[in-house]
């Protein structure tokens, strides 16, 4: 739908006489790699095709670089149209101070309760009966891909499960390889001990530490054999030497690296450098342990303004990234799931086809963005970032720590 005069009242609609009716909207999300590049390629252009403008806003580095960035900018009154967070808690509290909008018109008209794959996620845009966000994709971040050109190399077949990874890691080493490669920065080493948390430890287990809180939990045996394993990803993970995700991604694709621990985002990567799932690159759900993934992903927030005409392209684009199009051109090209249970994904790789059914069996868990605060996460992060950089720290001593974190998590 266009613009058009009758939807704006007095001066807002001279003002748009004079700009043919296109409205600039500026869109913040962290969106750089190569496979991420040619995903929001496809929000702009379906923006655009409303006739309104999307200026785009990516921000270099990471999630952890671009939300303090995002978060000063609508607290200190230069909002942008929109942008990314991770849906789950991290906009709470600009929610609570009242700088975001309100989008239930625009949820209620596209029926967006009735067609969402998993209710959690429009939970988690809601507060008090309200919604704040639109969710673009199920994101996960329990998948190990694998270089099946590393193993072919090292002479070993490609593993069928972390244990099998953990055993062929001195046949890669024999041959110059990084068994596990992981990028230095602290949510990297973080995603890591949770996919170890939840695929080797089990959906119980995750939603004992990071739902319930239970500190005894985190303290006691089971979680002990994840810090073993956490030792074990340390240790294979030596001589990665790289900071940004995709650059470990990078690793595997080249065959320097026999895997990686990392969110579905990584198949956009393999997709750019034109890597066929099961004939160049393997991925293990769950670690192939326990086939479970986590509801992260991404969602769409709208900081309040008071212009009409800005606050009509921010309900236009929270309707265009939900619509049915939108979501499988996306989707296809970003390695997610999409938000829609009524699209048809034929045209997915056998990795987002293993995605699909484990969703289709329920086999979903909510992410540690829905379940724990941003403060906790931090504290985490310094953990796990320590941990990785400094080999003096035991496993015992860590999980330590982890459990006093966990006593006081919020
Ligand atoms: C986002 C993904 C993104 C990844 C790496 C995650 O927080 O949910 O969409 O691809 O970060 O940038």
């Amino acid at each position: 739908m266009k613009f058009t005069k009758t939807l704006l009242a007095g001066s807002a609609a001279i003002a748009l006489s004079t700009s043919a009716f296109a409205t600039d909207l500026e869109v913040t999300h962290w969106w750089t790699s190569g496979g991420e590049a040619a995903a929001v390629g496809e929000f702009a252009k379906a923006f655009d095709a409303t006739g309104n403008k999307w200026v785009d806003g990516a921000i270099a580095g990471s999630g952890g670089t671009a939300r303090p960035i995002m978060i000063s900018r609508i607290t200190g009154g230069d909002p942008m149209g929109a942008t990314q967070f991770n849906h789950g808690r991290q906009a709470e509290e600009l929610v609570e101070a009242g700088l975001m909008k309100d989008l239930t018109a625009v949820a209620e008209a596209g029926k967006w309760k009735d067609v969402i794959n998993e209710i959690g996620l429009l939970d988690s845009c809601t507060i008090d009966g309200k919604i704040y966000c639109a969710p673009v994709n199920i994101h996960s971040w329990q998948w190990l891909w694998l270089s099946n050109k590393a193993f072919a190399d090292a002479g070993v077949a490609v593993p069928a499960n972390w244990n099998e990874l953990v055993a062929a890691a001195p046949k890669l080493r024999e041959k110059g390889m990084v068994p596990l490669a992981v990028g230095g920065q602290p949510w990297q080493t973080t995603g890591v001990f949770n996919v170890l948390m939840s695929g080797l430890g089990g959906k119980d287990l995750y939603l004992k530490v990071y739902d319930a809180k239970d500190a005894e939990v985190a303290g006691g045996a089971d979680v002990a054999k994840i810090f073993s394993a956490l030792n074990d990803a340390r240790e294979m993970s030596r001589g990665s030497n790289v900071q940004d995700w995709n650059q470990a991604t990078n690793m595997v694709i080249t065959g320097k690296a026999g895997g990686q621990i990392m969110g579905d985002w990584a198949q956009g990567e393999f997709q750019i450098a034109e890597q066929v799932a099961g004939t160049d690159y393997s991925c293990l759900p769950g670690l192939g342990v326990n086939e479970l993934l986590s509801t992260n992903g991404d969602a769409f927030y709208f900081p309040k303004v008071d212009n009409a005409e800005i606050s009509a392209a921010q309900d236009k684009l929270a309707e265009v990234l939900f619509a049915p199009t939108t979501q499988v051109a996306f989707n296809l090209k970003k390695g997610s799931l999409p938000i829609r249970k009524d699209v048809d994904l034929a045209a997915a790789n056998d990795c987002m086809k293993k995605g699909l059914a484990i969703l289709a069996k329920g086999g979903l868990v909510k992410s540690t963005d829905q379940l724990i605060s941003p403060d906790t996460a931090t504290q985490i992060d310094d953990l796990m970032t320590q941990f990785f950089s400094d080999e003096s720290i035991t496993p015992e001593d860590a999980q330590k720590r982890f459990a006093g974190i966990i006593k006081s998590a919020d």
